[in-house]
């Protein structure tokens, strides 16, 4: 029973401003990509870990292959979708399941990993957790000559849910998926901002288990303060 996890840590990193890839950025000792990995470890559910990195990123291809996990390492591309074709290419062909994780969900509970991992031993070929929104968000347009957008819609709050990683996937579907998208050029391609959209295309369904706030995607210098101030709650 195979279960791959590939956790894509290829960007950039420049909205955080470290002048480094945004999984090699510390915290409290550890970088990113190492807290993910411990996340992964005692979540205890993979057995095979791919990790997609920056080209000419050496001091994190070392950390990646300094961690217990010992994953197989691979090259990112331009676009997360890129990165996560490039995972995709290493898999093995009996994998089963397989899970897409972020680098900057550094702090992701490994209850989540778990979870997404029984919800598709219990027949799901997609699932991604998902957490309430706590704001009102609206649709918005800007017209031609127009410098700020303004409204044009507003979707039931109660109807809306944020999405995090793991997002895990029946691994013949998610590849079959990636395949159809592989030909796709701008702006369709940028569009893909995650897995699960790809499978809606395909009309499969999406099921969701609860993700956790801890989750978050580490993007800002704010964000990395609140997770420094998470760290002791994390168990890795
Ligand atoms: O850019 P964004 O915040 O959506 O990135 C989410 C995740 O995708 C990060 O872990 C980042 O390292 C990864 N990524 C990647 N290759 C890219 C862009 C983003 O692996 N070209």
């Amino acid at each position: 029973q195979e279960t791959a996890i590939i956790v894509v840590a290829a960007g950039s990193g420049t909205r955080l401003g470290y002048g480094m890839p945004k999984a090699l950025v510390p915290l409290a000792g550890r970088c990113l990509l190492e807290h993910a990995l411990d996340g992964i470890e005692l979540a205890g559910c993979a057995s095979q870990v791919i990790v997609v990195l920056p080209a000419g990123a050496p001091e994190l291809e070392e950390r990646a292959a300094g961690h217990r996990l010992k994953p197989i390492c691979r090259t990112g591309g331009a676009t997360r979708n890129d990165s996560v074709r490039a995972g995709l290419d290493a898999l093995r062909p009996e994998t089963e399941r397989v899970l897409i994780h972020d680098a900057a969900r550094a702090l992701t509970p490994p209850e989540v990993f778990r979870q997404v991992v029984l919800a598709l031993l219990s027949g799901a070929r997609a699932v991604i957790p998902v957490l309430p929104v706590v704001d009102t968000i609206k649709q918005v347009a800007t017209d031609p000559g127009e410098e700020q957008a303004h409204i044009i819609g507003t979707p039931a709050r109660g109807t809306l849910r944020a999405v995090q990683t793991p997002q895990g996937f029946h691994a013949p579907a998610l590849l079959a998926a990636h395949r159809q998208a592989a030909g796709w050029k701008s702006p369709a391609a940028e569009a893909v901002t995650d897995d699960a959209m790809l499978m809606e295309m395909l009309g499969e369904r999406v099921d969701t288990v609860p993700g956790a706030a801890a989750a978050l995607k580490i993007t800002t210098r704010l964000d990395l303060v609140l997770a420094e101030s998470m760290l002791p709650l994390h168990p890795g």
